[in-house]
């Protein structure tokens, strides 16, 4: 009885005093699901870490509202992420949806953002059509597009005539590759020979054995995060690192999560990209200090700062809805944000929820014994230019 009135008092005083007890807060749940097993692993452990760390610094508590975080493993399966979302929703009762570290798995997720009028944060994946898939999504990644034209643009302006596009066989691939060739094409440049290698077990060996008797100016290449490692081992295997034979592509490539491991024969190497761990800003000086600080033996990559703007975004939603967790209410926020991410200047084109930033040339150098992606020159307010020629 006394226990009972002391509580009751406690919550009158709460009440009075226009907060709420902490049992009663409100949690607004966002689930994250991410490959964190098969061959995409480092994707999802650069997505989650980034995540984290962004809620270590920023707190849990937004508009009055606890944040959790819940993270799922879809082992790269596009089946696996339909299943989870659902069962995120229906048992979890998430009010976000984010992640995402391939097309497939967004595709495959798109439908139940729609029927479940959940947002849902791209994070990772870059194919252009992901965000006519539903008036719910929005991205914090880049789109393929973005980086082809503009490394296109540099080949032409490069003494590089003659290409070869190496690309991977899925969706991401055909944008890279489609971007790329017909930009170059408008710029006076030809492109020899188109190649396609597997998603799965990717062996590049036979592809660039072809690459080496064309003998373009250039090869293009685009692989998804990681798999850069074995077409360079590759690369170098076959003999085209002395072969005169530039290397160039979007900055997947020369993925930070992998580049240490290259070895010199990476030196040179020319790519477009949104995010390289050698960003001069002092946003990402600090963001990369973090983020090694919180992961031992990790630098933080371009799916790091996907996940990064992702849940700052979620965050800043909340804060305008004033912690209401409506779909409509939350896209309505999201649409037209615009900040500072470790990348440089950031915003979610209000049109078409996709990210516009800015687009950076790089070049693979050596500073203090580590290879890095050192940019040389940058391109503002890039959209993604599939989209653009839609209209
Ligand atoms: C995608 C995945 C990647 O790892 C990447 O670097 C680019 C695109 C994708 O599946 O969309």
């Amino acid at each position: 009885m006394l226990r009972r009135s002391f509580l009751a008092a406690l919550a009158a005083t709460a009440l009075a005093a226009g907060s709420v007890p902490a049992a009663a807060q409100e949690t607004v749940k966002i689930g994250l699901i991410i490959p964190l097993t098969g061959p995409f692993t480092t994707t999802g452990k650069q997505l989650e870490a980034a995540a984290r760390l962004y809620m270590q610094q920023n707190g849990t508590t937004v508009a009055g509202k606890k944040i959790e975080l819940i993270v799922r493993d879809d082992a790269g399966r596009a089946e696996n992420t339909a299943r989870i979302a659902g069962e995120l929703i229906q048992n979890d009762k998430v009010s976000f949806l984010a992640g995402f570290g391939l097309t497939p798995l967004a595709m495959a997720t798109a439908p139940i953002a729609t029927n479940s009028k959940i947002p849902m944060v791209v994070m990772m994946a870059g194919t252009s059509i992901i965000t006519e898939r539903s008036p719910y999504i929005v991205r914090t990644s880049f789109t393929l597009g973005q980086s082809a034209v503009i490394i296109a643009d540099w080949a032409a302006q490069n003494k590089i005539k003659k290409v070869v596009t190496l690309v991977t066989d899925y969706a991401p691939g055909h944008d890279a590759e489609k971007s790329f060739v017909d930009q170059f094409k408008s710029k006076g440049g030809e492109t020899v020979e188109s190649l396609r290698v597997p998603i799965q077990n990717p062996d590049f060996a036979p592809f660039l054995q072809r690459v080496l008797d064309a003998k373009p100016d250039a090869l293009y290449v685009f692989t998804p995060s990681g798999v850069g490692a074995i077409l360079m081992k590759q690369f170098v295997e076959r003999g085209l690192d002395k072969s005169g034979i530039r290397l160039i592509g979007p900055g997947d490539i020369t993925d930070d999560d992998v580049l240490p491991g290259f070895g010199d024969a990476a030196i040179g190497v020319v790519t477009a990209h949104n995010y390289s761990t050698d960003h001069p800003s002092a946003k990402n000086k600090e963001y990369v200090a973090a983020f090694k600080k919180a992961n031992p033996g990790m630098r933080p990559n371009f799916a790091s700062v996907g996940g990064y703007d992702g849940i700052h975004l979620i965050y800043e939603a909340l804060k305008k809805t004033g912690g209401k967790t409506d779909g409509d209410a939350l896209l309505t926020a999201m649409k037209g944000h615009k900040w500072e991410s470790p990348r440089g200047p950031i915003s979610i084109d209000p049109e078409t929820r996709d990210i516009v930033q800015t687009i950076y040339i790089r070049r693979v150098e050596k500073k203090n014994g580590e290879l890095y992606n050192v940019e040389f020159a940058s391109f503002p307010d890039v959209k993604d230019p599939v989209k653009a020629q839609k209209k």
